[in-house]
């Protein structure tokens, strides 16, 4: 038997995830996790590089419980991938440290990802730390932490995971073979438009269906939903094209034929918003429910989240012991070591 290929994916603890992030990464989850060793990491550190201060880092370890939570009641299995918490594995910051030293502040400076996200946290060039401009070389410390060789990421990371393959290719051409060149896999489903219809789904806009929300949430949003706005009247025809309500329908509605009908009365004014609302609400919330009731397993035993972050913690600390062994033998960095 071949061992499997590993996968490093994960995301910041922002919070609860909503139906842009089941659509543009957990559902890709969902499948990798039975063909591939995969590790999920909670990126802590990485929400330091914006905002370093204290409230923020306050808020972090229920952002976690509440991520881990998700992706569990979401069905990720976690006998099969391991979940880990950046910080918690301090092998991280070494290879960090020696990752620093193989790519150029100005390979770094010129990366709209990070101007992209000084501008979003007010910081001018004045101001910019250089843990922001670090951000990839400590994505690729993550990734390439585990030896990994494929990287699930959205299209706005694509570029660290480039900055990445450079890292490792420069360490084994000084050093010697270590690291395998991860590849990047950027699912084509894209984005999911907010609820709002006019951006894409995101906490700061208001505009999300997170995966924990009640069903008396999910109609009481799906009701405030953006539609065809010339159509003021449930007799004039709708633009169903690029319409969010039935994008979800889309997404979420399983029953093709319903959908279909929808359309066909939408396009053709013969039915209400009221209704085709209703209908969406109810494919969400089925779409749902499996994950309500995993998510009360996990909410009955609030220990077994922490033993799952435990146990993934302690397996990860030991294959990113593994890496540095191999980083120091390879760089000749073994003495006084022991
Ligand atoms: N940069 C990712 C984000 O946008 C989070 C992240 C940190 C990550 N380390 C990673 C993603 C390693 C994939 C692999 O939130």
């Amino acid at each position: 038997m071949t061992p499997q290929k590993r996968i490093l994916t994960g995301d910041r603890p922002t919070g609860k995830y909503h139906l842009g992030h089941y659509v543009g990464s957990i559902a890709n989850r969902l499948r990798l996790q039975n063909d591939y060793e995969c590790y999920f990491i909670i990126a802590d550190l990485h929400t330091l590089t914006t905002k370093p201060n204290k409230a923020e880092v306050m808020g972090i370890e229920q952002n976690i419980r509440d991520m881990i939570i998700d992706q569990l009641a979401c069905g990720l299995d976690p006998d099969k991938v391991t979940f880990y918490v950046q910080s918690s594995v301090k092998e991280i910051y070494q290879i960090n440290l020696i990752f620093e030293m193989l790519v150029s502040v100005a390979r770094l400076s010129r990366l709209p990802s990070i101007k992209d996200m000084a501008r979003a946290a007010q910081i001018d060039d004045e101001q910019l730390p250089l843990g922001l401009l670090g951000y990839p070389v400590l994505q690729a410390a993550d990734i390439l932490m585990p030896r990994a060789h494929l990287v699930p990421v959205g299209k706005d990371n694509e570029a660290h995971v480039e900055i990445t393959r450079e890292i490792a290719r420069r360490f084994n051409f000084l050093y010697g073979e270590v690291f395998p060149e991860p590849d990047v896999l950027v699912p084509d489903s894209g984005t999911l438009i907010g609820t709002d219809g006019q951006a894409k789904m995101s906490k700061s806009l208001n505009n999300t269906i997170l995966l924990s929300d009640d069903a008396k949430t999910v109609e009481q949003k799906v009701r405030g939903m953006y539609t065809d706005p010339n159509r003021t009247r449930a007799d004039i025809p709708g633009k169903v094209e690029g319409n969010p309500v039935f994008i979800y329908h889309d997404m979420f509605n399983p029953d093709v034929a319903e959908v279909n009908d929808l359309k066909d009365r939408y396009r053709t004014g013969n039915v209400g918003d009221v209704e085709v609302k209703k209908k969406l609400a109810v494919a969400i919330n089925n779409f749902l429910e499996p994950m309500r009731e995993r998510r009360a397993i996990y909410e009955a035993k609030p220990n077994l989240v922490d033993e799952i972050l435990a146990a993934g913690n302690a397996k990860t600390r030991k294959i990113a012991q593994e890496t540095v062994r191999m980083m120091d033998e390879a760089m000749g960095l073994l003495y006084f070591k022991n």
